[in-house]
């Protein structure tokens, strides 16, 4: 039987790397879309794309299970008004380049699955958000407002829509966890600001499995919180990391300090210091087993001591 074959925008990156991994061990065709594509011996094919345009990419589409689209400028960088354009149009034109090539084909794919970011619902503070709420006043939320407006904005009758407004991913290999352990470990991982604002953190093997989740359940579309059941505030996170990593206290982080470090190393202090509680109750509704719904498990598993061998891969 022919394999079913998965189209993965902007698969090169952190979450795209472990995604195109899982598909392709579950004997899909994966087919990454990267500006800058690369030979590569495992099976997984890496095809030129802008990110804008149509182009050659576009066969791969034709008849293809899914497309998930996970193309974007990275919004850690400071977010001037030109780093918000560029954040925003890449994300933006990159769903209309998908679009594009949906009218074009012969036989579009059976699904399209939009990466957003809980950051829809700008700062929540105390109060939890399911899908429900509209978007909040930040600028993440007017970001993600225009990005998920944009795939709204589609017309894909064949095709089946999912939205995954994405937590905090914790990964080994990349976004945030890697510098906050590394801070951490020097006695610099104490609460960011005043502590109390919430994170909706989600473990990458969780998040890779509610991909699959809707790409293979045909009953499932609209959107999605991809984020795990225990919420906690940014104290509890920093301290749940330093009990795994044996630093039991570091010296709190004022939101002046958190700013100046912004300013020094160049990142988005607002990513730390904004609160994102959001619910998880729809994937748990539909029966998602989680395989990290604490965090001091998913942290543990993800910093592991020295010399015990980690309990799972990513
Ligand atoms: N990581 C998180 O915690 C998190 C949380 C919420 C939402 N998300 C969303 O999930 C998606 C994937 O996240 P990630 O952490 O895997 O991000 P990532 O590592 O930055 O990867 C994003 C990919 O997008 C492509 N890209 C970058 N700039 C682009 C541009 N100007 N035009 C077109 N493509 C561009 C890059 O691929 P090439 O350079 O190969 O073209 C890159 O590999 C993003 O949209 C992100 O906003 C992530």
């Amino acid at each position: 039987m022919n394999q079913k074959r998965i189209v993965i925008a902007g698969g090169s990156g952190f979450i795209g790397r472990v995604l195109a991994e899982e598909f392709s061990a579950r004997n899909f065709e994966v087919i990454i879309l990267t500006r800058a594509p690369h030979g590569r011996a495992d099976g997984i094919r890496e095809v030129a794309w802008n990110g804008k345009k149509l182009g050659g990419w576009v066969q791969f589409v034709d008849g293809a299970e899914a497309v998930i689209n996970l193309a974007g400028k990275n919004i850690n960088c400071p977010h001037t008004p030109k780093n918000v354009f560029k954040i925003t149009a890449s994300r933006v034109d990159s769903v209309n380049a998908i679009a594009d090539a949906l009218a074009q084909v012969k036989v579009p794919p059976r699904v399209w699955v939009q990466a957003s970011a809980v950051g829809f619902y700008g700062d929540t503070g105390n109060h939890i958000r399911d899908e429900n709420f509209p978007s909040g006043e930040n600028t993440l939320a007017e970001i993600c407002r225009q990005w998920e407006a944009a795939f709204d904005s589609t017309t894909v009758p064949q095709t089946r829509k999912v939205v995954l407004r994405i937590g905090f991913v914790l990964g080994r290999d990349g976004g945030a966890l890697p510098l906050l352990s590394r801070l951490a470990k020097f006695y610099l991982g104490g609460a960011a600001g005043s502590g109390r604002q919430y994170i909706s953190w989600i473990h990458l093997a969780d998040l890779v499995q509610m991909f699959v989740t809707v790409v293979k359940r045909e009953t499932l579309a609209g959107t999605f919180n991809a984020v795990a059941p225990g919420a906690v505030t940014n104290a509890e996170f920093m301290g749940e990391l330093r009990r795994v990593l044996d630093r039991p206290w570091s010296p709190p982080a004022p939101e002046f300090a958190v700013r100046l470090g912004a300013w020094l190393f160049n990142f988005e202090p607002s990513l730390a210091l904004v609160s994102q509680r959001c619910s998880a109750d729809k994937f748990l509704e539909v029966d998602f087993q989680f395989q990290f719904p604490q965090l001091r498990a998913a942290l543990e598993n993800l910093c592991p001591k020295k010399n015990a061998s980690p309990a799972h891969p990513p």
